[in-house]
């Protein structure tokens, strides 16, 4: 019997150098927040009870980032370094005895199977601890990582107590532990603060154990991409393009085709079904589902939106919170806000904008048109220029448009209102009233012609030449 795993995030800290308001684990790489990525990957080593988060500055923005999740979290009210963070997660891990790693909430680019393997070799060993290291060219601001030469470790020296010859040390502690917590918990007890800083440094644990007769031995890990935490605006983003690379990158293998995919950017929750084609530009947002053989317009954003199988997204297309069912077209140059249901086969063109608007199977609104609130049946055609009045200045009313109404251009559409089915609105008019199944309704004055009154006013003012 394996003994039992839990993961520990220290994430209570602020990160000054992100200048920011925000903690820097609520910033975003791939789409997620930082806290996102790491509890996604502590949860691929245990269960929800058992990872639990660290959490200090903006506590209540960072839990309501992560809780989605179902981990559990413990605030470090003041943040007095890495070993007393630990500490302050004692309480809550008391009923756990096997293993604990821990992990930072700054460091998204961890993989599980980097977890899964550290968890095996500290198995394997007789060590209290093993620590992912890594070599890296200029190990300035990290923790060294001094070793017997054989993978034991003897220290591990912060940069500011660290001497000359310790400075040359390229090994550098990733922060990435896997503890034994019968052995963790009575070392963190008699760890006493670092004399310069006033800071609980988790790395004093090492010498303690050792002087307890224990071992902790190092995990080299050859790409230290994976462990070097996001401090600067310039690291997330560096961490934002490998997650898009991934993405983008598994998206192929899965069978979708991305041109140019360096200029796409899809969030790690999108999903994309098999020979859909993916334009350059593109942005697949949030929790966007998109089914098999669609196609993806050039620079269209597609934000928390469900696609069928063969819808065409038209260029620069914007849509958010929608669902746009099987066969459908939108765009090019469509907009649709939220809370939109396009039904199968409907054609949504260039220039309209949908607000809140169910659009029957087969329905078309070509070019034009604002439709807000509205619930328009199958095979209606909606004119060029068509526009539902849905505000009226305090509150917002509903269209109803029964199927294969013909909504002539420029309809003007009053709500609250309703159009029967099968019902003609005239070209430019202003409708108030319902319109009963298979009527007609024309809402503008009558045209009027008086022939030859241009030529009698050219004649009158003098100035144009009789043709
Ligand atoms: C730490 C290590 C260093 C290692 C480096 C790797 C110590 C003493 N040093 O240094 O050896 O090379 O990480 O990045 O551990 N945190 C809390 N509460 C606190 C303090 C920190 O939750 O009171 C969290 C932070 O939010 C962060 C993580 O712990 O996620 C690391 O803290 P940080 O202050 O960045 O440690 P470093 O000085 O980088
Ligand atoms: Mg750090």
């Amino acid at each position: 019997m394996h003994n039992p795993i839990a993961v520990l995030i220290l994430a209570a800290g602020q990160g000054t150098r992100m200048k920011s308001r925000q903690a820097k684990v609520l910033h975003r790489a791939g789409g997620l927040t930082l806290i996102e990525h790491v509890a996604a990957t502590a949860l691929e080593m245990a269960p929800a009870p058992g990872v639990l988060a660290v959490i200090g500055h903006q506590a209540e923005q960072v839990r309501a980032a992560a809780a989605p999740l179902g981990i559990r979290f413990v605030v470090q009210q003041e943040q007095r370094g890495t070993g007393h963070a630990v500490l302050a997660a004692q309480e809550a891990l008391a009923g756990h005895r096997g293993l604990l790693l821990v992990l930072y909430g700054d460091c998204p680019l961890l993989a599980s199977s980097t977890l899964a393997r550290l968890v095996e070799t500290h198995r394997a060993g007789d060590a209290a601890a093993t620590v992912i290291t890594t070599t890296i060219a200029d190990p300035a601001g990290y923790g060294r990582v001094v070793t017997d030469g054989e993978g034991a470790i003897l220290a591990i020296v912060e940069e500011k107590a660290a001497d000359a010859g310790q400075r040359g040390i390229r090994e550098i502690n990733s922060g990435i532990y896997c503890f034994d917590t019968d052995q963790l918990w009575p070392r963190l007890e008699t760890l006493r603060p670092n004399s310069a800083s006033g800071e609980y440094y988790l790395t004093d644990v090492v010498e303690l154990l050792r002087a307890a007769g224990r071992k902790v031995r190092a995990f080299p890990l050859a790409d230290a991409s994976e462990v070097l935490g996001i401090n600067t605006r310039a690291e997330l983003a560096a961490a934002d393009r490998i997650f898009r690379e991934r993405k983008v990158a598994q998206l192929m293998s899965d069978g979708v085709t991305v041109e140019r995919p360096e200029t796409v950017t899809v969030d790690v929750r999108v999903s994309i079904g098999m020979d859909t084609v993916v334009e350059p530009f593109a942005r697949l947002l949030g929790r966007t589902a998109i089914g098999e053989d669609c196609r993806i317009g050039a620079s269209a954003i597609i934000e928390d939106s469900t696609l069928g199988d063969r819808v065409v997204v038209g260029p620069f297309t914007i849509i958010g919170d929608s669902r746009i069912a099987d066969d459908a077209r939108v765009g090019p140059f469509a907009r649709l806000r939220f809370g939109n249901d396009v039904e199968a086969g409907a054609h949504i063109g260039n220039f309209v904008e949908l607000k809140k608007t169910r659009m029957g199977a087969g329905a078309k609104a070509q070019h034009l048109a604002y439709l807000g609130d509205s619930v328009i049946g199958g095979q209606a055609n909606i004119g060029a220029g068509t526009i539902t009045c849905n505000y009226d200045g305090e509150r917002k009313h509903v269209t109803e448009i029964g199927p294969r109404a013909f909504v002539g251009s420029n309809a003007t559409l009053v709500a609250p209102v309703t159009i029967g089915a099968a019902s003609y609105i005239a070209a430019g008019s202003v409708i108030t009233d319902e319109v009963p199944q298979d009527a007609l309704a024309l809402g503008r004055a009558r045209q009027v012609v008086k022939p030859a009154w241009a030529r009698r006013r050219r004649a009158q003012s003098g100035s144009g030449e009789e043709s």
